[in-house]
C-alpha cells in the first residue's frame, strides 16, 4: 500500500478532516506533520460531529494508529482534554496514539503573547491569528529556545531552559506591567499534563520508518492550507509552519522518497478566516452572495467560531497550490453549498493595476490590490446531498467539477456533498479510486 499526503489547498478549513477520516479506512497509520491547536478538523459520522485540534483525523477508525509528529506544536493541557473528550465519546486512543518526543510545547504564556500581539499590535501587523500561541511557539523553536516534549522529562534542565526562554523573550515581551511569568509555576504547570501524556510519547520518526519498512501504509495529514504556508502563503498573513506537502518530510522525519501520492483538498468555493488578501471575497452585505455562502456552508471557524470570509473559487490560487504540491488528485468538498445558486463564478486569473498576473504577488501592498478575473458557469439548482455516485450528480455540477479540474491542473478524484462521512463520491476509474481500492 502506498503512503499518501492529504493537504489543504486553499486558506484552511477545506474539509481535510472529513477527507482524511474517509481515506483512513485504507491506511494503517495517520500522521500529522505541522500546526497545533490552531487547526480545527471536523469529522461527522452518522450525524455526530467531532472537532479535532491536535489528534489526527484517523482517530475514528479503531485499528488505525495516529501520530502527532515532531513538526507540530502542542498545548499539552488542551491535548489531554482532547484525548479525554474522545475517550468519553467512545474513541479510545490507548496503545495507538504516538506523540513525538521532539514536538515543541506551547506554554500558556505563549498564548498570552499571541493575544497581546493581536490586541495591541505590539508585535507588528495584526494577522487575525487563532490566538493559540502558535506563532510564539514556532518562534521559540526557530530561536533554539523552545521546549520540546522530551525536555519535560528532566526538571532541572527544564527549569534552566525555561529561565532562558522567559528572560530572553517571553518576559521581555510581556513586560512587568503584564506580570512576568513565574518560571517555577510555569514549569510545574507544563509538567502536569506531560506526566499523563508520557505513555504516548515516542520517537515517531523511528516508528514511522520502521512501519513503512514493514509494508504498512501511512496517510500524512496536513493542517491549515497551502495559502497559509509560512514561505509560500500570503506573507505575513500566514501561519508559522510549512503547510505544503513538502513540509511533511521535515515534520515527521520521513524521506520524500517514501511519499507515493499527494492529494489536495479544495472547497468548491473559497473561505478564509483571519486577515490578508482574498481576491475572490464577496463583500456584498447581509443580503449578498457572500452571506448566502456563509449560511449554506455554516462558515464559522471550528476553532475560534469566527465568521469565515467567503467568495468564489479562486482558480489562480488553486493553480498555484498545484504548482507547489503537484497533486495526484484533488478532492472538492462542500459542492452541495452551491446547489442553490443560479450561476457560479470561477476566478481564472488576476489583474494588478491593469496588468494580467497569474498568482498573488509577494508584496503585501500589491496583493491587497489584486482583482479577480471571473468566468461564469450555470448553476444546477438541484439538491446534491443525496447523490452517492458520480453519474447521479447533475450534468452542470459535473461540468463545474471538470472546469475546476482544468483550472487546478489536477484530476478531481472525490467530491463532498454533505458533512457526513457517507456524503462522499469517489470518481470511478480515477487515481483516487485506485488508491482507495474501489
Ligand atoms: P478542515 O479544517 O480542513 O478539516 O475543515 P473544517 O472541519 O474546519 O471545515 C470544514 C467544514 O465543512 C466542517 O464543518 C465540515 O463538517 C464541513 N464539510 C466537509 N465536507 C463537506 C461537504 O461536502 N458538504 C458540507 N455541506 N459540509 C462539509
Ligand atoms: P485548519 O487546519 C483556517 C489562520 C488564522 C490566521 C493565520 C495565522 O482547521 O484548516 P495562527 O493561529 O496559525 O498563527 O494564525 O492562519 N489559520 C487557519 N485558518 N484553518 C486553520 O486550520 C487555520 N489555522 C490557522 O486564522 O489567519
Ligand atoms: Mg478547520
Amino acid at each position: 500500500m502506498p503512503n499518501v499526503a492529504v493537504v489543504g489547498a486553499q486558506w484552511g478549513d477545506e474539509g481535510k478532516g472529513k477527507v482524511v477520516d474517509l481515506f483512513s479506512e485504507r491506511f494503517d497509520v495517520v500522521a500529522r506533520f505541522q500546526g497545533g491547536p490552531n487547526a480545527g478538523h471536523t469529522v461527522t459520522i452518522a450525524g455526530r460531529r467531532h472537532a479535532l485540534h491536535h489528534i489526527p483525523s484517523g482517530a475514528f477508525r479503531p485499528g488505525v494508529r495516529v501520530v502527532v509528529g515532531n513538526g507540530t506544536v502542542l498545548d499539552l493541557e488542551k491535548l489531554l482534554l482532547e484525548i479525554e473528550g474522545l475517550a468519553a465519546a467512545g474513541v479510545d486512543l490507548e496503545g495507538r496514539l504516538y506523540i513525538s518526543d521532539r514536538a515543541h510545547v506551547i506554554l500558556p504564556e505563549m498564548a498570552r503573547l499571541d493575544v497581546l500581539g493581536e490586541t495591541t499590535g505590539c508585535l507588528g501587523t495584526r494577522l487575525g491569528t487563532t490566538r493559540k500561541g502558535i506563532g510564539p511557539a514556532y518562534e521559540a523553536k526557530a530561536a533554539r529556545l523552545g521546549i520540546r516534549v522530551a525536555d519535560l522529562a528532566d526538571p532541572e534542565a527544564l527549569l534552566a531552559r525555561a529561565r532562558v526562554l522567559v528572560d530572553a523573550r517571553i518576559g521581555r515581551l510581556l513586560g512587568p506591567g503584564d506580570g512576568a511569568p513565574d518560571v517555577d509555576a510555569l514549569v510545574r504547570r507544563a509538567r502536569e499534563p506531560w506526566a499523563r501524556l508520557m505513555p504516548f510519547v515516542a520517537d515517531t520518526s523511528l516508528l514511522l520508518n520502521a512501519w513503512i519498512d514493514e509494508g504498512k501504509s501511512i496517510l500524512f495529514e496536513g493542517a491549515q492550507g497551502t495559502l497559509l504556508d509560512l514561505d509560500h502563503g500570503s506573507y505575513p498573513f500566514v501561519t508559522s509552519s510549512s503547510t505544503v506537502a513538502g513540509g511533511l518530510c521535515a515534520g515527521l522525519g520521513v524521506s520524500p522518497r517514501r511519499v507515493d501520492g499527494i492529494v489536495g483538498v479544495f472547497k468548491a468555493y473559497t473561505t478564509r478566516v483571519g486577515d490578508g488578501p482574498m481576491p475572490t471575497e464577496l463583500r456584498d452585505g447581509p443580503e449578498g452572495l457572500g452571506e448566502r455562502l456563509r449560511k449554506r456552508g455554516q462558515e464559522y471557524g471550528t476553532t475560534t467560531g469566527r465568521p469565515r470570509r467567503c467568495g468564489w473559487f479562486d482558480g489562480a490560487a488553486a493553480a498555484y497550490a498545484h504548482r507547489l504540491n503537484r497533486f495526484d488528485a484533488a478532492c472538492v468538498t462542500l459542492l452541495d453549498v452551491l446547489d442553490a445558486f443560479e450561476e457560479i463564478r470561477i476566478c481564472t486569473g488576476y489583474r494588478l493595476d491593469g496588468r494580467e498576473i497569474r498568482s498573488l504577488p509577494a508584496s503585501p501592498a500589491e496583493a491587497a490590490r489584486v482583482e479577480a478575473v471571473f468566468e461564469i458557469l450555470p448553476g444546477w439548482r438541484r439538491d446534491t446531498t443525496g447523490a452517492r455516485r458520480w453519474d447521479e450528480l447533475p450534468a452542470a455540477a459535473r461540468r463545474y467539477l471538470d472546469r475546476l479540474g482544468e483550472v487546478i491542473g489536477a484530476e478531481i478524484g472525490m467530491v463532498g456533498v454533505g458533512p457526513d462521512r457517507d456524503q462522499s463520491i469517489v470518481r470511478p476509474d480515477s487515481w483516487l479510486a485506485r488508491m482507495m481500492g474501489t
